[in-house]
């Protein structure tokens, strides 16, 4: 893992237009490695990692150096492509096991977002379909298709951000969970991408950010971004999220997924369903913004799928001085949790709001490589 000079972000995606703009993930100019921004040091550091090594690709996972849904799946394809890029093989039979077995050990860092293994496996689908050509160039035509990968998701996060501007009013209360924004994603984001895109249109919002105990990606992530983009936030323990809700403050709730099974429930992280059923009381929207890629039709209900834990060092250790609980105590660390498609008002995806009935909504936004 080398430690890179944050002047050399320019040669990535091109240009980015707004000062909240960031590369989480990028080809190194020789193509040779993966750089990331370092998410676990934000917002106090602004450090740029260059990895080229499998295990450090992996373990930029599962420390959560880069993390978010769609942002892991990207980064995984990328991954990919500098692996193969090591390959000793001698021929197509050889370098395809190689990929393989690269793309399972990469799908192990985290179980719960549905891109990292979906862009893994269109990755292997895409070797898969080159077999013939020279390896040197089934590992540059590798390159383009994660780059498209992370265009795809570009155009996604902003034809999301479209259609969340349309629940959004002028003054209105919203409370996000986690982070939702660029740096789980490309550009826009998905949850946090209507709320800047209703800042460039001058509509004026309340936003509310749950700090999202253990990891605060909602208090070191998601005000940063906020912060950056000029956009006014004010940051909530998670559990003040009822007395805020109670005080009318807020409208609605935004917040990204993980996984959506195919009856609408959405995996989140943790903290969200308890969200959700405060929503329900207190009579306000709920609801969940994710590109057509989290919908996950192999999953039918929440309970198919898999929660990550995490280390107990997380919650006693982390972001503490000294240790906050006795060493010697249990701990329980999902890192995400369900929502009962029941309380969610609406999932908005690039290719449209879906309503309940989620089965006969979700149907018609199935990724089209399912
Ligand atoms: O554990 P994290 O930080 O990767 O969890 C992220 C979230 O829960 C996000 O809400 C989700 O990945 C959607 S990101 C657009």
């Amino acid at each position: 893992m080398v430690d890179i000079d944050t002047d050399q972000q320019v040669d990535g995606i091109g240009a980015l237009p707004q000062k909240w703009s960031v590369e989480n993930v990028r080809f190194s100019a020789d193509g040779a490695s993966v750089v990331i921004l370092d998410q676990t040091l934000l917002p106090g550091e602004t450090k740029y990692l260059k990895l080229n090594k499998a295990q450090d690709l992996h373990e930029a996972i599962v420390d959560m150096r880069v993390r978010g849904a769609p942002a892991i799946g990207i980064f995984a394809a990328f991954a990919m492509c500098v692996i193969a890029g090591q390959s000793k093989a001698k021929d197509y039979i050889e370098f395809k096991a190689d990929v393989m077995k690269c793309g399972d050990y990469l799908n192990s860092a985290r179980p719960t977002a549905v891109n990292l293994s979906r862009q893994i496996r269109r990755m292997e689908k895409h070797v898969a379909s080159m077999e013939g050509l020279p390896i040197y160039r089934i590992i540059e035509s590798m390159r383009c298709e994660a780059e498209e990968i992370q265009r795809e998701d570009i155009e996604m996060c902003l034809a999301i951000s479209k259609y969340g501007l349309t629940l959004l009013h002028s003054g209105d209360g919203v409370l996000t969970q986690c982070n939702a924004g660029p740096l789980a994603t490309s550009l826009y984001g998905t949850a946090l991408g209507p709320i800047l895109l209703a800042r460039e249109r001058g509509v004026d919002l309340n936003v509310f950010c749950c700090e999202t105990r253990p990891l605060l990606q909602g208090a070191r992530l998601t005000t940063y971004e906020l912060d950056t983009a000029g956009i006014g936030c004010t940051l909530i323990c998670d559990n003040m999220a009822s007395i805020v809700m109670s005080e009318g403050k807020i409208d609605a709730v935004f917040t990204g997924c993980d996984r959506v099974a195919r009856n609408g429930d959405v995996a989140n992280k943790v903290g969200t369903s308890g969200l959700a059923i405060l929503a329900k009381h207190y009579g306000v929207k709920f609801y969940v913004f994710c590109p057509s890629s989290t919908i996950d039709p192999g999953s039918a209900t929440g309970d198919n799928i898999e929660i990550e834990q995490r280390e107990p060092e997380e919650i006693k250790e982390m972001f503490f001085k000294s240790p906050i609980a006795p060493s010697r105590v249990k701990c329980y660390n999902p890192a995400f949790d369900v929502t009962d498609n029941r309380l969610i008002t609406a999932i908005i995806t690039d290719k449209g709001i879906c309503e309940p009935p989620y089965y006969e909504s979700l149907t018609k936004f199935w990724h089209p490589s399912e």
